[in-house]
């Protein structure tokens, strides 16, 4: 074959594969990496896949000190009743299932840990969050539904905040007009409140860690990454303000559902849920009632306490304790509920 057919052939293989989105480069590689090479070319040559890779690269950056074992922070919220040490079990739950979940429900999302773990690690076709507090919601709506525009200006606040007493109290004072600001609020009430509380009444940190005061949990850089792999998750996320219940109308006959369940500890008079969260009224009676009779799987977690335990009892769930370390480094029962 003469040079001159080569070079035509390989000009209409060009022209054809420009056609399809697909272009030459060259790029510089250290020999020992020849292996890696190989592995992401199919990555490249799909933008649906090369999207899932630009997700694992975002999450395998290393965060924040963690000090939750092993469990990759996700959440860009300190959540108090957080789940993230619970983490590993769900994911068990959810690979002991008989059939992958095509739907994860998360009605009393929070921090959303799970949700984020379950759609960063693809255990659900789909994860849907649902939040009742309209504060913790205007981030995830953002996150989760806002638009580019919206998001980079959450991460400029975030990103260019003179973090000390007076901006607080500026930001905290004013009504936000737009997402990002009504986001941002959030997420600096989030920061500067002890143990995270969102709640009315919740007190101010004072000297926080190592004497740092109010900038002792302020990690913009930490922040902005984890919000741009959550927005790079959001074809797997849905988000709804609203009311848990609805969440459970709209799912409960989906066998396909799997369902974890965080709500206020609240269900008996000792339970500490009143005072963290600004909505801690919750029907629990009706609760286990709706979610016994969902088509899916359902996990709850709750605190041991015998009207729970009587709850679980009516309605059958099955009970397992699961020893936590409490913040003030006591090691107490959680219960997990469980309906296959
Ligand atoms: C225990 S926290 C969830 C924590 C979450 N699992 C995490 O790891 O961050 C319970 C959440 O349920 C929300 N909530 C309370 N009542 C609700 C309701 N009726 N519908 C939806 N969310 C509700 C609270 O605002 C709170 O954020």
């Amino acid at each position: 074959m003469s040079d001159s057919t080569a070079t035509e052939r390989q000009r209409k293989r060009s022209q054809r594969l420009s056609h399809q989105g697909l272009h030459r480069t060259s790029i510089v590689f250290h020999s020992g990496c020849r292996e890696l090479l190989q592995d992401v070319k199919p990555y490249l040559l799909d933008p649906g896949l090369g999207r899932q890779l630009l997700t694992l690269i975002a999450l395998a950056a290393p965060p924040a000190p963690i000090n939750v074992a092993q469990v990759a922070q996700l959440s860009p919220l300190r959540y108090p009743g957080g789940k993230t040490w619970l983490v590993p079990e769900i994911k068990a739950w959810l690979r002991g299932l008989p059939r992958a979940p095509k739907n994860f429900v998360e009605p009393f999302a929070g921090g959303a840990i799970v949700g984020l773990s379950v759609a960063a690690e693809q255990l659900a076709e789909h994860v849907w969050l649902v939040e009742k507090d309209p504060a913790v919601a205007a981030v995830w709506r953002l996150l989760v539904a806002g638009t580019d525009a919206e998001a980079e200006t959450l991460f400029a606040l975030i990103a260019d905040f003179p973090m000390d007493a007076a901006n607080v109290a500026r930001v905290l004072d004013a009504y936000p007009r737009t997402p990002a600001e009504a986001a941002f609020k959030t997420i600096v009430l989030n920061r500067v409140n002890r143990g995270g509380i969102l709640a009315p009444g919740a007190s101010r940190m004072k000297n926080g860690e190592n004497g740092r005061g109010l900038r002792s949990r302020w990690y913009p850089e930490t922040l902005v990454k984890r919000m741009r792999a959550i927005r790079l998750l959001r074809a797997r996320l849905s988000f709804a303000e609203g009311d848990a219940f609805a969440a459970i109308t709209r799912f409960r006959r989906d066998a396909r559902a799997a369902w974890f369940i965080d709500p206020p500890y609240t269900a008996s008079r000792s339970s500490a849920g009143k005072r963290l969260y600004t909505f801690s009224e919750v029907d629990h009676e009706r609760l286990f009632a709706e979610l016994a009779a969902c088509a899916g799987p359902v996990l709850m977690t709750y605190d041991e306490t015998d009207e729970v335990l009587a709850l679980a009892r009516r309605h059958d769930f099955k009970v397992r304790r699961v020893p936590m370390k409490t913040t003030h480094h006591e090691v107490k029962n959680e219960l997990l509920l469980t309906k296959a």
